[in-house]
């Protein structure tokens, strides 16, 4: 296998001539050294980035989906940027609040929103409820009713539509959890419901057909299935939801924010949608700005089988391969741009054949315990669907700017896997 493709690696990454990676100005080893294996390390330009893109392209109703990437320098920084913020629980409603977003900045999402969840949303006042169900229009009802401010509303609409995408990640086919039926007619009478209800105030439609979408034809599906009813609802806004994929490995490739935005724009045009456009991508903004860093531990090749080497993390710090099949690209910062004769399997260190990161990995022949290898594209998904499985301490997370590493979330400590534990300590009958 040739070296990896330098379009993988952060905007600000750099390769001296001796092949070691920078990334914005930080020598990746040196990070590796001070701050620990595994780590994640962000290009906080890129993001920065990415997120001005996405505010240039859609106007100011773009939202950050912070599923994608959460912590409060995350939350700061796109708000600084001129996003707004989807949350999607009250978990990430509070990390938003915390870090200091003005609620009327949030978009609050979930197909199954709690009583409490919803007093939050109100109480705080949030920009826009994305309502999903029913059941939840009445429980905004009863709140309301309560004395809490009526919220701004959109209505989720499942058009129908089955984006190209992991089955997993597909959220708009007819057979989903998420929103309210077009075909079936339940988005129609949900739009009523709404715009009658003195409980809320209609702002328009919102779909989501799906993550790590690659081809721009299928947002326009939905666009052209929703037309009809955004016009019958003289929406002021439609959100488009997000889902634009991002390439992950050699040979893949992915519309950028501006082209996505285009398409969309022009499909609703077409369409003779006059709304507002919003979106909401997450893995846009942040995926291909982080790569994983971890410590090789052991190389075991089984003869007539395979290499597999062993990486100081795993399926807690990145599940993706686990639950997806998803595949990713391994590198050493050390020799960035040398070719991968070696074909191995690196897996993590938990207790689980599945605990897999790169299935069919090609790394250079060279590889020894004790490198530093890399993973890129580790920005979405992976620090925020992490576990501390086996008790595998959740990892540090670094921003890297100018030359310089600032660390935003740290690493988890043993003590931090006892703090929430009630039972009595030995000896305390
Ligand atoms: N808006 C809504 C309503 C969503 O449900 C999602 C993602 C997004 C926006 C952001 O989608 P993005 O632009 O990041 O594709 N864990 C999976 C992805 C699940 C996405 C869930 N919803 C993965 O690792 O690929």
């Amino acid at each position: 296998m040739p070296a990896l493709p330098v379009t993988l690696l952060p905007d600000n990454a750099s390769i001296d001539r001796d092949g070691r990676l920078s990334i914005a100005g930080c020598d990746a080893l040196q990070l590796a050294g001070d701050f620990g294996t595994p780590v994640f390390v962000y290009d906080e330009d890129h993001v920065r980035a990415r997120c001005r893109e996405a505010v240039t392209a859609f106007g100011d109703g773009v939202a950050y989906a912070t599923k994608a990437f959460l912590c409060t320098a995350m939350a700061r920084l796109a708000h600084e940027e001129g996003m707004q913020l989807d949350v999607a629980t009250g978990g990430e409603l509070h990390v938003a609040l915390t870090a200091g977003v003005p609620a009327d900045r949030l978009v609050m999402h979930g197909n199954n929103k709690s009583q409490h969840e919803l007093e939050m949303a109100l109480e705080v006042g949030v920009g826009r409820i994305v309502v999903d169900s029913f059941d939840e229009m009445h429980r905004i009802e009863l709140l309301v009713a309560d004395g809490l401010p009526p919220p701004t509303v959109l209505v989720r609409v499942n058009p129908g539509i089955e984006a190209h995408t992991h089955e997993y990640l597909q959220t708009g086919a007819a057979d989903s959890k998420f929103g309210f039926s077009l075909a079936g007619g339940a988005a129609g009478s949900a739009i009523d419901r709404a715009s009658q209800s003195p409980a809320m105030e209609l702002a328009g439609l919102h779909a989501h057909i799906g993550s790590q979408v690659f081809v721009v034809d299928s947002f326009i599906k939905a666009v052209k299935a929703l037309a009809p009813l955004v016009r019958r609802a003289a929406a002021r806004e439609f959100s488009i939801g997000g889902g634009l994929g991002v390439a992950y490995v050699a040979g893949e490739s992915a519309p950028s924010i501006a082209e996505w935005a285009e398409a969309v724009k022009t499909a609703c045009a077409d369409a003779g949608i006059e709304s507002r456009i919003l979106a909401e991508p997450g893995r846009a903004i942040v995926a291909s700005a982080a790569v994983t860093l971890y410590r090789v531990g052991t190389i075991k090749p089984i003869d007539g089988v395979r290499t597999y080497v062993s990486v100081d993390g795993g399926m807690s710090d990145n599940p993706r391969p686990v639950l997806y099949g998803s595949g990713y690209e391994a590198f050493l910062p050390r020799a960035t741009n040398a070719d991968r004769e070696l074909g191995v399997r690196i897996v993590g260190k938990h207790c689980e054949s599945g605990d897999v990161i790169v299935q069919d990995a090609a790394v250079p022949a060279d590889l020894e315990v004790g490198d530093v290898l890399a993973t890129p594209v580790t920005g979405a998904y992976g620090y925020s669907m992490g576990s501390n499985y086996n008790m595998v301490l959740r990892p540090p997370v670094v921003f890297a700017k100018d030359g310089e590493a600032t660390l935003v979330i740290r690493r988890e400590t043993f003590a931090d896997l006892v703090d929430r534990d009630v039972s009595p300590p030995p000896g305390d009958d």
